[in-house]
């Protein structure tokens, strides 16, 4: 399986990287982003840019795929709503729209959020937004698979880049990880959320939303 990965700087895409470098039915791992995922392995190739809006210059290099998973996301504390907007559904389209033309059989897994909003007419902004984002892309691929984890915790050394994020999973890290255990409706891990990205694109799942209990039994 040969996989394309965005958000491999972020702190999901760093636990879905180690997870794709780990096993063997992934044979190539292509990561595009702004800056290099400071990984090194055979398996790994590196597009670094700064345009997320059009791939028209790579796209010969974007053809070939067979699994999309797309980890790249920002918070939407602090952020009006255009922005957002526009770094969650503008960039997200914009790659999905390329890769379904260049890879029409294409298995692509968006990481969304616990509460995502289906209908897009709910109150909460983030999660009209990240609503509309998922009923898109479950439009332009065969196969698409929305991953809503609640909390997660990071595994194998994954790192948040933003410090005051890394200091609470530090500060919280023996209560996620005890509540991963006794309530998965809530805690995934970076482990299991690669495990299971792997597990869709490879033998597909019964539906297209999955929230966090649904990623922890895969
Ligand atoms: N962390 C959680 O507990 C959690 C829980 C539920 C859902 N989620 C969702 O999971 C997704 C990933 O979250 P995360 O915690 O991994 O976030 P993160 O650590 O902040 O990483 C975000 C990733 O997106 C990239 N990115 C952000 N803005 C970009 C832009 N304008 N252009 C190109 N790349 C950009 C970052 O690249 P740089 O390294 O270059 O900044 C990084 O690779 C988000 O959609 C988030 O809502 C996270």
């Amino acid at each position: 399986m040969k996989v394309i990965l965005f958000g491999a700087t972020g702190m999901v895409g760093q636990g879905v990287l180690l997870e794709c470098l780990r096993d063997n039915a992934v044979t190539q791992v292509l990561s595009v982003g702004r800056s290099a995922s400071g990984r090194h392995d055979s398996k790994l190739a590196e597009i670094v840019r700064d345009n997320f809006l059009d791939y028209s210059d790579i796209a010969p290099q974007l053809a070939g795929y067979d699994a999309c998973f797309f980890c790249l996301g920002v918070s939407s504390i602090g952020m009006d709503a255009e922005r957002y907007r526009h770094l969650t559904y503008d960039i997200t389209l914009a790659a999905a729209a390329t890769l379904a033309r260049l890879n029409p059989q294409m298995t692509f897994v968006y990481v969304t959020g616990a509460g995502t909003d289906s209908t897009e007419q709910g109150r909460v902004m983030w999660a009209r937004v990240k609503g509309k984002t998922e009923n898109d892309l479950l439009k332009l691929f065969r196969a698409a698979y929305m991953f809503r984890p609640a909390a997660i915790q990071p595994l194998h050394g994954v790192r948040s880049k933003t410090a005051w994020v890394q200091a609470i999973y530090v500060a919280t890290a023996p209560l996620l990880s005890w509540l991963a255990r006794v309530a998965p409706k809530y805690v995934t891990t970076t482990e299991q959320m690669g495990r299971a990205m792997i597990k869709v694109a490879r033998d597909g799942y019964p539906k297209p939303v999955l929230e966090s209990e649904d990623i922890n039994s895969l």
